[in-house]
Order: structure tokens, then sequence, then C-alpha cells
């Protein structure tokens, strides 16, 4: 049984005022969940297990070697002879990147920048962009993004403070007119789309009806954007200032007004508008900090969760999923758009955050911490679950750069994309994404085939339509193998994708063998 979706469907049937009998919608139960979870929990810890799948990954790697050395030269040719098809012009999205959305119709009060690093105890040189006085929008604008990720060296307790009291601070229009310029940017470099997140902190009920006023009244829409959002998993913060009773009314927050908007669009013309821009939801936060709290059936249920502590990882994850399949399958009776879950995972912390994803996300983004279990490394390879990387967030030294996993995974086929995560943070040039690709390139030397390759994954992972895929990446591109690719479209060569495809075919067949003769 799971009581918030219980207390949901009474909710939905007060909504949909039909008080007979509520409609059962389907989600993962949470016995269910937590068997799945402990069953993976001793898989991940056996040691046959960590050996075979080390040997396995292993194997890949070597694979992917001699297929290198034996067809390089094949795949090179194969993309000469493709007609205007290169690099540069094959679409490539930028499944990670932060917007930041902080909005509040009172200007009272406008701080200035150097109030703001003052606050921040940061020092101007601190960023990357020296030119502050030109970029003072930006400056702010990826300061903020800062907050969302918690990607920040300074201590994350006055960050949090300063998170809540700066939303006060900024003013919508303003923050309106950086993003338009983003997507102006991206509107000129033509072949590339990106997918920024908004936050939605769950702190009160009419954070919705905000941001969704905010985005029709600056007419944010762009061609070349699609929207997600964002949920920072700052409970504890939001609960030690009473602004919250428990972790269900956080959910409720979160949650109830798209409900609403579902299932009574005309009362919440603005939300309504806004959520078809919206491709999915995402879970941020720093991973490492630890919460000390073990979900497990004896965990209070989310109404019940009244203490200050922060829930883990996994028990914000699996109530998000959880609502949003419920959601989605109300949306999809009623022909919306649905959601996905595509939560940020793996980036520091305990190797369960990545468990966690492969049964509840569609995608994640970062993923690094794969590189410390082969067996989840491994499963990862086999689900094929996109990983959206982004190299250069992590990189204050050459020598880390280098040491990133991105190189390492592609070659052994993991579902790989590259993003920016912060741009302007870490990046230089106009064209954040082709920065982050062109480094790639000449650090682990890619070739064009690899990077063709990444930017199809970045394709396939993102949240547009299903019929701008089909623009992209050509009719077929479901299907799997050489099958499904389009060398005009995607400039992949046909010989790397079989020999992606039989690669996984192979690996696949093992395990179903091994399952046969272990009968
Ligand atoms: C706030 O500061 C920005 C940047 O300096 C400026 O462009 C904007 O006009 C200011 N807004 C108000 C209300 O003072
Ligand atoms: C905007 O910020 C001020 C503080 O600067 C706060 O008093 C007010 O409640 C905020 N308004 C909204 C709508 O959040
Ligand atoms: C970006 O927008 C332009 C103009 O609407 C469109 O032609 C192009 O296909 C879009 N590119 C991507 C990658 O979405
Ligand atoms: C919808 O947005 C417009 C601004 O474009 C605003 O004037 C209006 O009040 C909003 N409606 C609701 C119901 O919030
Ligand atoms: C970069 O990655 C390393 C190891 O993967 C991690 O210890 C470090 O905290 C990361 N740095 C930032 C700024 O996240
Ligand atoms: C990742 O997301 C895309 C759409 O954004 C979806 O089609 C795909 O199925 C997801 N991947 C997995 C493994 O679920
Ligand atoms: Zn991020």
């Amino acid at each position: 049984m799971w009581p918030f979706i219980i207390f949901l469907d009474i909710l939905l049937c007060v909504l949909l005022k039909n008080k007979d009998e509520p409609k059962p919608l389907p989600y993962l139960n949470l016995d269910t969940f937590l068997d799945d979870m402990n069953f993976l929990l001793a898989l991940i810890a056996q040691g046959p297990v960590k050996t075979y799948t080390h040997r396995r990954l292993k194997f890949l790697s070597s694979k992917f070697q001699v297929h290198q050395m034996l067809n390089e030269m094949d795949e090179l040719k194969e993309l000469k002879n493709n007609p205007h098809r290169d690099f540069y012009n094959c679409r490539k999205v930028d499944t990670h990147i932060h917007a930041a959305a902080c909005m509040n119709h009172t200007k009272e009060k406008n701080l200035t920048l150097k109030e703001l690093f003052a606050k921040l105890k940061m020092h101007p040189y601190d960023l990357t962009v020296d030119s502050l006085d030109v970029h003072a929008g930006r400056q702010t604008f990826q300061r903020f993004d800062k907050f969302n990720d918690k990607y920040n060296p300074v201590g994350a307790s006055e960050l949090r403070d300063l998170y809540l009291k700066t939303d006060n601070y900024i003013d919508g229009e303003y923050f309106a007119t950086i993003i338009k310029e983003v997507g102006a940017d991206l509107l000129e470099a033509k072949y590339q789309h990106a997918e920024p997140r908004l936050s939605i902190y769950g702190r009160s009920p009419d954070e919705w009806d905000k941001l969704s006023t905010w985005f029709v009244r600056n007419r944010i829409y762009c061609h070349n954007m699609t929207w997600m959002i964002q949920v920072p998993r700052i409970y504890d913060v939001f609960r030690s200032k009473n602004f919250l009773p428990h972790f269900g009314k956080m959910l409720e927050n979160v949650f109830m007004p798209v409900f609403e908007a579902t299932i009574n669009p005309q009362a919440h013309p603005n939300l309504s508008v806004f959520l078809k821009h919206i491709t999915g939801f995402d879970s941020v936060d720093d991973e490492s900090k630890h919460s000390g709290h073990m979900f497990s059936s004896k965990s209070p249920k989310p109404q019940e969760w009244t203490m200050v502590k922060n829930p883990s990882y996994t028990y914000y994850a699996y109530y998000m999923y959880a609502n949003i399949v419920v959601l989605n399958s109300l949306r999809k009776e009623r022909g919306m758009n649905t959601f996905l879950f595509r939560p940020h995972c793996g980036e520091a912390g305990a190797i369960t955050h990545l468990m966690t994803a492969f049964m509840t996300a569609d995608n994640i983004s970062h993923g690094l911490n794969l590189k410390k279990s082969p067996v989840l490394q491994y499963l990862f390879f086999l689900a094929q679950i996109p990983i959206a990387m982004s190299p250069l967030s992590n990189n204050s030294l050459f020598l880390e750069y280098a040491k990133n996993p991105f190189l390492d995974f592609l070659q052994k086929g993991l579902m790989i994309s590259l993003s920016t995560d912060d741009p302007m943070q870490f990046h230089f040039t106009k064209e954040p994404l082709m920065e982050e690709y062109a480094i790639a390139a000449q650090v682990f030397k890619l070739s064009t085939c690899d990077m063709c390759e990444v930017a199809r994954n970045s394709v396939l992972q993102c949240g547009i339509s299903h019929e701008e895929k089909v623009k992209f990446l050509g009719d077929n591109y479901l299907e799997e193998g050489p099958m499904g690719n389009d060398i005009r479209k995607t400039n992949v060569a046909q010989i790397r994708m079989a020999y992606r495809y039989e690669t996984w075919c192979y690996e696949l067949n093992l395990i179903a063998e091994g399952l046969k003769s272990g009968e």
C-alpha cells in the first residue's frame, strides 16, 4: 500500500468531483520498489558479480580498441562519401543546462553585483569570465545557477540561506531578457537545441502560477529550447524555517498544481500553456551531503515526515518518480504531453543514488560514480540508459578533465551525450556546447564519427517531440542498430552502428544464455 498515492487519489477524487470511486492509476507500489532495491543492493555488493561485470567491461574496452584499429579508416571513408553533412551541421542537444528561475514582482531591492559577491563571500576573480561590467547579467545568471546545483566550493549551509533570500531580489524581466538572449544565440547556431531547467522548490503552492505567468508574460518560447523543472532537495531548509509542516506538503506543492491544471486546464490557462513546454523533471542538490536516512519499509510516510532531517536521495527520487508516473497516465488519458524523470545522479555521494536512478529514471545527468561500481556500470550499459556528461563542469585543472570517465564510458558503449551544465561558468565562447565538444575532441582525440555518435545520442536522449526527432535523425530512428541510422542526417558511420549493435546483442545474449544454463 502506498499512503501518499492514496492521499493523492482522494485529492484527485475531490478534484474530479467524482466521489464514488477513485479511479485507480498505475504506479509502482512501495513494497515492490523496496524489494527491488534490496535485491539490487545485494547484487552490487556480491564478489562474483563484481568480478564478472568488471571483466565484461574490460572486454568491451578492448573490443572497441580493436574495432578502432580495424575500422577507423573505413568509418572515415564512409563519412567522407556522405554529402552535405558534417559534424557542425548534425543536430545536437544540450541535454543538461540550468537556468535560474527566482521571480518576484516586487522590485524594492536590487542587489548590486558587488553586494551579491560580498554575500557569497566570493571574489569576482573566482568567476571565469572577467568582463564583469559587460556581462553582469550573465554573471548573476550563472551564480544563481550554481545555487541550484550546490555545485559550489562555498559551504553548503550559507548557500542554502542565500538561495532562499536571493529569490526575492531577482527581477523577473531581467532574467527573461537573459534567457531570450540565450535563445537567440541558439536560433543563430541553428543546429543546436537546449533544455534549460527552471526551479520549483515546493515551498509554497503558488510557485507554479508565478513561474508560468512569468513565462507567458515574457513570452519565453523559443523554437530551440524545451524546458525542464528542477526540484532542489532542500526540504530540511524549509522545514527548519517552518515553511512546511512535513515532507508530504512539499510533494503536494510540487505536484498538486500540475494535477489541477491537468484535470481542469481552463481554470489554469497560464500553467496549461507552460506545461506544454515542459518535458520533464530533474532532482538537484549536492549529492555528497549525507542525509543519514536509509529508505526502508519503516521510513515515515511523506505526511508523517515531520522532522527537520532531509530524506535520502532514494526517498526523494521514489516519490517524485511515483507522482510523475501517476501524473503521466492522467495526462496521457487526456491527450496531453507527458513528463520524463531525468535527475542529477552520480555526480558525488553514495553509489546507491545510481542504483535508485537505474530503477526510476529515464535519463540521468553526470553518472561519474559509475566508475566506482562495475555492476551498475554494466547495468547502465545493458539498459542503455542515457547519461548526459559535462566534463568541463568539473575541470579546475587539465588533469581533472583527462581523468573524467567520459571517454572510457563512450568506448565501452554506454549511451553518453555531452552537455554544458553551467554554461558561462565553465565556458568562454558564445557557443558553449560546441566548446564542450571541441575540447572533448582535442583532449580525448575523438574522431568525427565519435563526435557525431555523441550528438546523435543527445538527440535521442532529449525531450523534443517524436516528429522533430524524425526530422533530425531520420524516419527509422526508433529501430535498433544500423537500421535506425540515417547517415545523411546523423553523419554516424553504419560500420560504427553495426559494431555497437552487435556488441550490445552479444552481451545481452551472454546473460540470456547464463539464465538458461542456470535453471
Ligand atoms: C537592477 O540592476 C540591473 C543591473 O544593474 C539593472 O539593469 C536594472 O535596471 C535594475 N533594476 C532596478 C529595478 O533597479
Ligand atoms: C518579494 O520579495 C519581498 C522581499 O524582498 C517579499 O516581502 C515578498 O513577499 C516577495 N513577493 C513574493 C510574491 O514572493
Ligand atoms: C532551431 O530553430 C530553427 C528555426 O526555427 C529551426 O529551423 C531549427 O531546426 C532548430 N534547430 C534545432 C536543433 O532545434
Ligand atoms: C496569465 O498571465 C498573464 C500575463 O501574460 C497575467 O496577466 C494573468 O494574470 C495570468 N493569469 C493568471 C490566471 O494567473
Ligand atoms: C570533481 O570531481 C571530483 C571527483 O570526481 C570530486 O571529488 C570533486 O568534488 C568534483 N568537484 C566539484 C567542484 O564538484
Ligand atoms: C531517455 O529519454 C528519452 C526522451 O527524452 C526517452 O525516449 C528514452 O526512452 C529515455 N531512455 C530510457 C532508457 O528510458
Ligand atoms: Zn547540473
